[in-house]
């Protein structure tokens, strides 16, 4: 049987704050929905928050996994329409940071699951962090989370540099959030691009717009997906409407061999 490897998107930005981890499950949770089989990590390995998500303190961590206190399965929780969660670390500055040996262990309890998933969402902790590096080189796609924002869209153009100039990232989607009228996101888009000036062999993809919604309560308890709450808001279709732009095309084509692709090419880039 021919069985497409899982598609590993990194959701990434320059600036924190910017809804990452609010577009990483609902997305999960709408990929989800249109059938797909879907494992969040949550790569904040410091302050994660997504299994708040799911409604429950994990059992296990991430760092159980590392520390080989637990497999992979047992770690992961039940978030929303069966999307699993690999919980992050919690005020654990010992993994904060991970160094190249814990990714290398990390990848390989991933890729223990290559079979049984069609996508690898990671939720990035935001900046330029060594273990960020690291994953987002090693994933096969790259989305960055840009707004309105004046600061963010500085920081996102530098971003985009210093990824496309040390992670060899050449296909970068965009993804605005906290749009506040029609087809920003795609001026968005188009003023990074020229921010970023020319370069032949950099591509930009608006893949998605979604509006600032007042009504996103702000308090993580109450993360929970939009669909669940509030399907009729503009922000959930504009979700939606992501998933499915993101399940008809990738971002960019990997080099070859899903997990395998992720694990060779993070266990390449060593030296932390
Ligand atoms: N489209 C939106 N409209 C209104 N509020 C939003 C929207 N998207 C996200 N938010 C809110 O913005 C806040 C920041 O979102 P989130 O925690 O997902 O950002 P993040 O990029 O993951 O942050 P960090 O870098 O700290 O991990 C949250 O309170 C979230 O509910
Ligand atoms: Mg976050």
């Amino acid at each position: 049987m021919d069985v497409n490897p899982p598609r590993v998107i990194a959701i990434a930005s320059g600036k924190g704050g910017v809804g990452k981890s609010f577009l990483t499950l609902n997305l999960a949770e709408a990929l989800a929905r249109m059938g797909q089989r879907v494992v969040v990590l949550d790569a904040d390995f410091g302050l994660a928050n997504l299994h708040l998500l799911a409604g429950s303190e994990p059992e296990h961590t991430i760092s159980d996994v590392l520390s080989g206190q637990c497999s992979i399965q047992q770690a992961l929780i039940e978030g929303p329409q069966g999307v699993h969660i690999i919980p992050g670390g919690r005020s654990n500055p010992d993994i904060a940071e991970l160094g190249s040996q814990r990714i290398a262990g990390l990848i390989q309890a991933v890729d223990q699951m290559v079979d049984e998933i069609d996508y690898l969402l990671i939720d990035t902790s935001g900046g330029l962090s060594p273990t960020d590096l690291q994953l987002i080189r090693a994933a096969g796609e790259v989305l960055v989370v840009v707004t309105p924002d004046p600061v963010t869209q500085v920081d996102a153009a530098d971003y985009i540099r210093t990824l496309r100039q040390h992670c060899d990232v050449q296909h970068f989607g965009i993804l605005t959030n906290m749009t506040r009228r029609q087809r920003e996101g795609h001026l968005l888009t188009e003023a990074l691009q020229e921010r970023l000036g020319f370069d032949q062999d950099l591509v930009l993809r608006h893949c998605g717009q979604v509006p600032y919604d007042q009504d996103i309560d702000r308090s993580p308890e109450c993360y929970q997906p939009l669909q669940q709450t509030r399907p009729e808001a503009r922000a959930a279709r504009s979700l939606q409407m992501l998933a499915e732009t993101l399940n008809r095309r990738r971002i960019s084509t990997p080099a070859a061999g899903g997990m395998t692709f992720f694990l060779e090419q993070t266990v390449s880039v060593g030296g932390m």
